[in-house]
């Protein structure tokens, strides 16, 4: 096992640029043991360093029946940066995997309905690949519904990959503003337009949700007036991390720790602290 608190070494083996601000990392663990070892669930996390620069908390966007181990990596400021800058063949430090992830149990008999904003695709990427690589093993009601909202149509991340998932999933993609100069026949406004107008059976719909906070408390305040339980609707949350592990208690979300406890949440266990209690 790897230790969650002294980072392994681990090599770049393919870099993936996905968007003008985003890449997708390939990483191997160099030590074997470590690496045959390392296993973790969609929605987990790793902590990702790069020497004399710092530590980030990163989803896991590959799946875990997925040959590779990926990250997908946002530039937001220093380490993200660094991390950026770094090639293939060069080493980093990762600890982990930590967290809990998507509760995959629930998408059994339901109608799942996946909703992921920004980079938030990243640790849905990681679910949407471990349904697709395990089809036959869930039984859904109802095609599973992705709903994925970007800034413009260049920002879209996993592009080239959702013509695949078409079989599997009813996609819908939406951007925000669409780019007068590339063709664009995709949804154009905020996700929460989309969720309006969709057609879903409350009682049969399990909501999993990952994107900025603002988009996660409007996309369930729709959720929420279209009859969706608030015990089936799934969110992750974002805080800064330090030590990943309960201890630090840099991720303090009320009485929760966001690496311990999340970053994937029922949302009855975090509502009060998203400040949309009261419709
Ligand atoms: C559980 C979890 C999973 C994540 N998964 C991914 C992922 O798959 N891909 C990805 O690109 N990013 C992900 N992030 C966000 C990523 O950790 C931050 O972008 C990164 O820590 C920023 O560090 P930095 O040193 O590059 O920027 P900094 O210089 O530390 O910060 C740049 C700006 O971002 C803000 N910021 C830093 N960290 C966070 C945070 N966690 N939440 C909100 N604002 C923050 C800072 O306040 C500052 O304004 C995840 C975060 C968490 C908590
Ligand atoms: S990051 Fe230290 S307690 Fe969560």
């Amino acid at each position: 096992m790897a230790s969650k608190l002294i980072p392994v070494v681990a090599e770049i083996k393919w870099i993936k640029k996905e968007s003008r601000d985003t890449a997708t990392y390939a990483l191997k663990i160099l030590d074997k043991d470590v690496n045959r070892d390392f296993k973790y669930e969609p929605g987990q996390f790793s902590m990702l360093s790069v020497v004399g620069i710092g530590e980030v908390p990163i989803s896991f966007s590959s799946a875990p029946t997925d040959r590779d181990i990926t990250h997908t990596i946002r530039i937001a400021g220093d380490v993200t940066t660094a991390l950026s800058k770094l090639k293939v063949g060069d080493l980093i430090g990762v600890r982990g995997p930590f967290g809990r992830g998507w509760p995959l149990s629930e998408l059994y008999d339901r109608e799942p309905l996946i909703i992921a904003g920004g980079i938030g695709i990243a640790p849905m990427r990681s679910m949407i690949r471990e349904i697709v690589n395990n089809y036959d093993k869930y039984f859904f009601r109802r095609t599973p519904v992705v709903v994925y909202g970007a800034r413009t149509p260049k920002d879209i991340l996993f592009r080239n990959e959702f013509p695949r998932y078409r079989g599997f999933f009813e996609l819908i993609l939406t951007v925000d503003s669409a780019d007068p100069e590339e063709y664009w026949k995709g949804e154009i406004g905020f996700v929460t337009n989309v969720i309006k107008r969709l057609n879903i059976n409350p009682l049969h719909t399990t909501a999993f949700i990952c994107g900025p906070e603002i988009m996660m408390q409007s996309t369930i305040k729709e959720l929420l007036l279209k009859g969706v339980a608030r015990e089936k609707i799934f969110l992750s949350m974002e805080r800064n991390m330090n030590c990943g592990i309960g201890l630090c208690g840099h991720c303090l979300f009320g009485p929760k720790f966001i690496c311990k406890d999340g970053p994937v949440f029922r949302y009855i266990e975090v509502e009060e602290f998203l400040g949309i209690k009261e419709l």
